[in-house]
């Protein structure tokens, strides 16, 4: 017997979790693992929505197998093509041969490319405003191009207001039995890995994002099912809220995030310095992070949710040091926007640090950064201190 959950009389839970995974599309440590979510409708039509990454194929095809408890698939809808959700395409067509499916004409493309071979009565493209019974309930299918992927599509069920949304409003984290948002401590449990997924997988597609919300305020939404993290019945509203918040790229938290580097203490002493005076002249919620300690999926995560950052960085190879760099270019990548940002640069000679960081800044948008600057050569002298104050004071006046 293989672990499925009956969501409603028809609609089975037929996902995995991956807590073996170290680091999601190769790149982001996920501690907490990640689910792989996919559906199974049985309607006068039965109906597969997404299927599995790979590494739990076995497993997927006897869920499907006990869930379908005899009779045939006749459709497998697939919203987003990436290998994490797609990569059972294949097995499933050679299990169920005659099964239809249903996605987006740019999904074809891209499931040829990924070397599924379909033939013509295998593929059944659809797009924005195509609506399909399977007996009791219709899919309306939404168009949801660039979240993340041009391909993707999110589908409505009209009979019952369950809307299957993809990537879209997905976390990290391994469900492990509980598989509905109400079953989890949402601030405590889920809220960190929600904005770590969404600002470092969807988080450069914000105006995408917007639009797909402005479609689903047109719904009337009971469930979101999405292809990672738990079902969402309960906590919709606080689920948008984040989701418009992180896609406007408005801060959640008015507070101050302090990201440095440094090679022997130096301008991690200065960050401390400067963290303390924040806090004494009032700041309340300051957080501090060393780049080269902390995954840069952390600190993007962590830059969207603040609305003030400090970056104090040494001069290295006559530039920023290069996780700062790193840093830097991801925020870029991923459109940070309407920050309040201070600057601490650090140099024995030819300090440069300030003046990169400042030029990469400059190509994000919205970017205020504030003139109360601290330059130190080699360690902080008292001079410093007296900048240090100034531009804590710029920081705590402007929160
Ligand atoms: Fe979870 Fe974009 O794949």
């Amino acid at each position: 017997m293989y672990n499925t959950k009956k969501i409603t009389d028809d609609l089975f839970y037929i996902g995995s979790d991956d807590y073996r995974l170290t680091l999601f599309e190769n790149i982001h440590p996920i501690q907490k693992g990640v689910s792989y979510n996919s559906y199974l409708l049985l309607d006068e039509k039965t109906v597969l929505l997404d299927t599995l990454d790979w590494s739990k194929g076995e497993e997927f095809l006897a869920k499907i197998e006990q869930v379908l408890a005899g009779k045939n698939l006749d459709y497998m809808v697939i919203h987003h093509m990436e290998p994490d959700h797609g990569a059972m395409i294949g097995e499933v067509l050679l299990r169920y041969p005659q099964v239809k499916v249903i996605a987006s004409k740019q999904a074809f493309v891209f499931m040829k490319q990924f070397g599924f071979k379909l033939n013509e009565e295998n593929m059944l493209v659809v797009k924005e405003g195509d609506k399909i019974s399977f007996g009791k309930h219709e899919l309306a299918f939404v168009g949801a191009p660039m979240v993340h992927w041009p391909e993707a599509l999110v589908s409505f069920d009209t009979t019952t207001g369950t809307l299957f949304s993809a990537d879209a409003f997905g976390s990290f984290g391994t469900l492990f039995g509980r598989i509905y948002d109400d079953e989890f401590d949402i601030e405590k449990e889920l809220l960190d890995e929600m904005r770590r997924y969404y600002t470092n997988i969807v988080g450069k597609f914000g105006m995408p994002v917007q639009t797909l919300l402005k479609k689903a305020s047109g719904l009337d939404i009971k469930m979101i099912c999405p292809l990672h993290g738990p079902i969402w019945r309960t906590n919709l509203g606080l689920l948008l809220d984040k989701y418009n918040k992180w896609s406007t790229y408005e801060a959640e938290e008015r507070g101050i995030l302090v990201v440095y580097a440094s090679m022997y203490g130096n301008t991690e002493r200065a960050a401390a310095s400067l963290a303390s005076k924040l806090v004494d002249k009032g700041a309340k919620k300051v957080v501090v992070y060393d780049v080269s300690k902390t995954d840069i999926s952390t600190l993007i995560s962590e830059t969207f949710k603040y609305s003030h950052l400090v970056l104090a960085s040494p001069t290295y190879n006559a530039g920023v040091f290069p996780l700062m760099h790193n840093y830097l270019e991801d925020m870029k990548a991923l459109s940070v926007q309407k920050k309040t940002v201070g600057i601490i640069e650090n140099g024995t000679w030819a300090c440069k640090a300030g003046e990169e960081m400042i030029k990469a800044l400059g190509e994000m948008k919205n970017m205020t950064i504030l003139e109360e600057r601290v330059k130190i050569l080699s360690s902080m002298n008292e001079k410093n201190a007296e900048e240090m104050d100034k531009l804590a004071e710029a920081l705590v006046k402007s929160l």
